[in-house]
């Protein structure tokens, strides 16, 4: 018997990568533990470093307080939710120019993709009348990936972000959009496919007070941002979405002027795809002030 060694290009490898899809989708609740935030020991204002911290010290100067929570599929109930009452909504059959190798090309995505998410707020998001993107993420699940998912209960922004947002990016044109309303919107899709490990999870707005919401200084290397961490608490309704595919969109709102609704969320480890040989989660995140 001969035997040959099956070389792939590196085109084949990624293509395989994204449609490796053929294990069944776990759905319905599922529990995990989700790490919250507890406060620093001294009782001083809490912060985290965004990269590397200077020599000595740690990343973060606040614990972690964790805890399992039953997290339910909104999977078959996509209606039920929209982002002025739950601070989270979920979008179906969403069409994309974007193809899996073209994530690595920023400027790929800013021209078309961009322009996608933008089109696509205006379209969902009621009242919408202006969008400004600032940035996106893109995570990976495998070890090494220069962004990973986020296993810690957050908000990305406060108030005085979202704020300080408006006039970073927005210069002279700010204090009028500031008098309107200003919301702050992730929109959030997988990469490679059906989401079977480290999936988002998301709290319902109205479930978590704001006194269980707490700033924490977020310092990049040249400037000094602002998050929210998030305590536990009893009454939080985590949600999530089973499978969620290449055209399902997930918004996630972090800041609303008006109503208020902003959403806790967390990637958590789904104890049904935790053994060995699932895929691992590929995303990308972008970020929008919408205006009006
Ligand atoms: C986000 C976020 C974390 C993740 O989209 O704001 O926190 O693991 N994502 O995808
Ligand atoms: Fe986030």
């Amino acid at each position: 018997m001969s035997t040959t060694t099956q070389t792939h290009t590196q085109s084949e490898v990624r293509k395989f990568a994204t449609t490796n899809d053929e294990r069944p989708v776990p759905r319905g609740d599922t529990k995990s533990k989700l790490t919250f935030y507890a406060p620093p020991a001294d009782g001083s204002k809490p912060w985290n470093y965004v990269e590397t911290p200077p020599a000595g010290s740690p990343q973060r100067n606040y614990g972690e307080d964790e805890h399992e929570v039953t997290i339910h599929d909104v999977r078959g109930r996509e209606a039920d939710f929209n982002i002025n009452t739950n601070g989270f909504g979920v979008l179906q059959n969403i069409r994309s120019e974007m193809s899996y190798e073209q994530w690595e090309d920023e400027s790929r995505v800013k021209e078309t993709y961009y322009a996608e998410v933008e089109k696509l707020l205006l379209d969902n998001v009621p009242g919408a009348k202006q969008i400004f993107i600032f940035d996106h993420t893109i995570r990976r699940s495998a070890q090494g990936a220069k962004r990973a998912p986020v296993n810690r209960a957050h908000i990305d922004q406060t108030t005085a972000s979202a704020e300080a947002r408006v006039h970073h990016h927005m210069q002279s044109s700010a204090p009028e959009l500031l008098r309107g309303r200003v919301r702050l919107i992730n929109v959030w899709r997988p990469l490679n496919g059906t989401v079977y490990t480290n999936p988002l999870a998301y709290a319902d707005s109205r479930s978590v007070p704001d006194n269980d919401i707490v700033g924490v200084e977020h310092r990049y290397p040249d400037r000094t941002g602002e998050t929210a961490g998030v305590k536990y608490t009893e009454q939080g309704q985590w949600h999530y979405w089973s499978g969620m595919g290449n055209e399902e969109r997930i918004l996630l709102q972090c800041y609303d002027s008006q109503d208020g609704a902003r959403t806790p969320h967390s990637a958590f480890q789904d104890p049904r795809t935790a053994g060995e040989g699932w895929k691992g989660r590929e995303s990308v995140e972008v970020r929008a002030l919408v205006f009006g």
